[in-house]
């Protein structure tokens, strides 16, 4: 199942969500990074989106964009410490947008359209009495995004794609 931001229903090009690794949105990158993220790895957690935002600063990208983007990288990172196998995020930046892609290979989602409802999360109670799990990842994820699409299946895995433009 696709989710996808501002598509207005139209179908959904299978070059804009590929698997882990092949993730390129189209533009000719300006840089591209790749972060591994391990399953409940909480002394690392936050690491990826912190170097995120470090290099988008370096870069001299404009504070609203930094805090958008760092947002993402952030819940894309936790949930792929909390609910995945671990996985990997790509960051790419392009002359009009930055994305990131955040890929794992498993469990994957039964259900994207639930996943996406404020409030709801599968976290178990360790997790959340570690302060997490409060279902508001994803759709922050996409309130921080222009553009942004899960594919997910059961026992494949996840790929979230956020993008935000840079002008
Ligand atoms: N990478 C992933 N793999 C499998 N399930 C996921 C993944 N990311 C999110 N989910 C599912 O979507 C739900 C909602 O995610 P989110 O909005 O970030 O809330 P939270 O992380 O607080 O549970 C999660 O509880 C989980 O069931
Ligand atoms: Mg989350």
């Amino acid at each position: 199942m696709v989710y996808r931001k501002g598509d207005n229903g139209q179908a959904v090009d299978p070059a804009g969500v590929t698997p882990c690794g092949e993730a390129r949105p189209t533009s000719e990158p300006v840089l591209e990074m790749s972060f591994e993220v391990g399953h409940y790895d909480f002394a690392a957690a936050g690491e990826a989106a912190s170097r995120i935002k470090q290099v988008l600063r370096k870069l001299g990208m404009a504070p609203n964009v930094v805090r958008r983007v760092a947002v993402a990288a952030y819940e894309a990172e936790m949930n792929l410490v909390i609910h995945s196998v671990g996985g990997n995020i790509l960051l790419n930046v392009d002359t009009e947008k930055v994305t990131i892609v955040a890929c794992d290979e498993g469990p994957g989602m039964p259900d994207v359209g639930l996943a996406m409802r404020e409030g709801y999360s599968t976290a178990s109670d360790e997790i959340r009495e570690m302060g997490f799990g409060a279902g508001m990842g994803l759709p922050n994820m996409k309130k921080c995004s222009d553009s942004f699409s899960i594919e997910s299946e059961v026992g494949r895995g996840t790929t979230v794609t956020a993008s935000i433009k840079i002008a």
